[in-house]
């Protein structure tokens, strides 16, 4: 049996055609008092009114069966009630753009996140002062692969087959293949760029070497080299001295002294040792320098006749110098790090001191 219902408002008894706008007046009301707290709470007001299955869809499908005589009157109710709904929900978007609801919504007025700069490692920092230094004496920079042979690192080198001074360099060889190995100095790269190129020859070569080191505060297993090397013809010893002198008052400041002490290396004769005057007591003697005002810095001499001879070059026309340090050692004299294991720990409060010499 089907119950008889009476308009709320006029108390007409219902057709379905007046169920209909009763429904279209009750859901206006609604949305005029309806209210969000968020703006998610606002999403979903808008899904349940105004989304493909929202109630206002339903009462537009609902419309096509509203008779002929009725279409006119209902149809201007549905359009009033979806402009009303469509203008509220704008409405109430606008109020969520001004308030602070204290909603995870993105705040616009907050200053930004501060912008964490990085900063040149401190090696980077020497080995480019170092290149830079040597680059305005005319030196340009050459480069040779770390994973090297034999010849180039030692043979080449006048290191004779069972001359102990390949063991002063405990070498890493690859895959148990004496001829394949991690360079251990920097020296490899002389040899490249001689066998290819015939004097005159001013190179700077930075690069990484590796040895076979317990690693402690004072070596490891690999670390950081600066060569150079200068052949031509009438090359001498006082050239070598005069560049040594020039790179370490560039280097540690215009008061430094150098000392050169006699020393052994197959590659060079003679060989020399190359010394600076403690620049933390200024020569007079402290724990830095352990009383003796000088500090080791690096080692260099006359390219040997025997490796120019190696590298296709004429002993007889041309001589040369060539010299060699660690960027770690320059660095530590230079910035007094104690603990050469800070260099590869990537300790970022290490790090940010060297910001002001970036
Ligand atoms: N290659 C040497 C080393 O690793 C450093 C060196 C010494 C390089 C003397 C040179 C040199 O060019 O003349 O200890």
């Amino acid at each position: 049996m089907e119950i008889e219902r009476n308009c709320y408002l006029c108390k007409q008894v219902l057709t379905d055609d007046l169920v209909m706008i009763d429904k279209i007046k009750a859901l206006l009301q609604e949305i005029e008092n309806m209210k969000a707290n968020n703006a998610e709470e606002l999403e979903a007001l808008r899904i349940k009114y105004l989304s493909k299955k929202g109630e206002i869809s339903l009462l537009m499908n609902d419309f096509r069966n509203v008779a002929a005589e009725q279409k006119r009157e209902i149809g201007k109710y549905l359009n009033e009630l979806k402009t009303t709904a469509v203008n509220k929900i704008s409405e109430l978007r606008e109020n969520f753009n001004n308030v602070d609801t204290g909603s995870s919504e993105v705040d616009l007025t907050r200053t930004a996140y501060p912008c964490e700069l990085g900063t040149r490692h401190p090696l980077s920092l020497v080995r480019k002062e170092i290149c830079d230094i040597f680059g305005r004496l005319g030196f340009s920079i050459a480069e040779g692969p770390e994973i090297e042979d034999d010849w180039h690192v030692f043979s080449a080198l006048n290191f004779a087959e069972d001359h102990p001074a390949r063991d002063m360099q405990d070498t890493f060889f690859i895959q148990h293949n004496p001829d394949v190995l991690l360079r251990t100095h920097t020296s490899s790269v002389q040899t490249r760029v001689m066998e290819k190129q015939q004097p005159p020859i001013r190179i700077i070569c930075p690069g990484r070497v590796y040895r076979n080191e317990a690693i402690s505060y004072r070596a490891h297993c690999f670390f950081h080299q600066v060569e150079a090397l200068y052949v031509d013809k009438n090359v001498s010893f006082a050239d070598l001295k005069q560049a040594l002198l020039f790179f370490a008052k560039e280097m540690f400041g215009n008061d430094t002294k150098i000392r050169l002490r006699p020393s052994y290396f197959p590659f060079t004769e003679p060989s020399a040792e190359m010394d600076i005057s403690c620049d933390l007591c200024g020569g007079k003697g402290c724990a830095f320098c352990k009383g003796t005002g000088w500090v080791e810095i690096l080692g260099c001499g006359m390219v040997d006749p025997n490796v120019l001879k190696n590298c296709g070059i004429d002993p007889d026309v041309y001589s040369g110098y060539a010299l060699g340090m660690g960027i770690e050692r320059v660095t530590n004299l230079k910035y007094k790090v104690k603990d050469l294991r800070m260099f590869s720990e990537n300790d970022i409060r290490f790090l940010k001191e060297f910001e002001s010499a970036n």
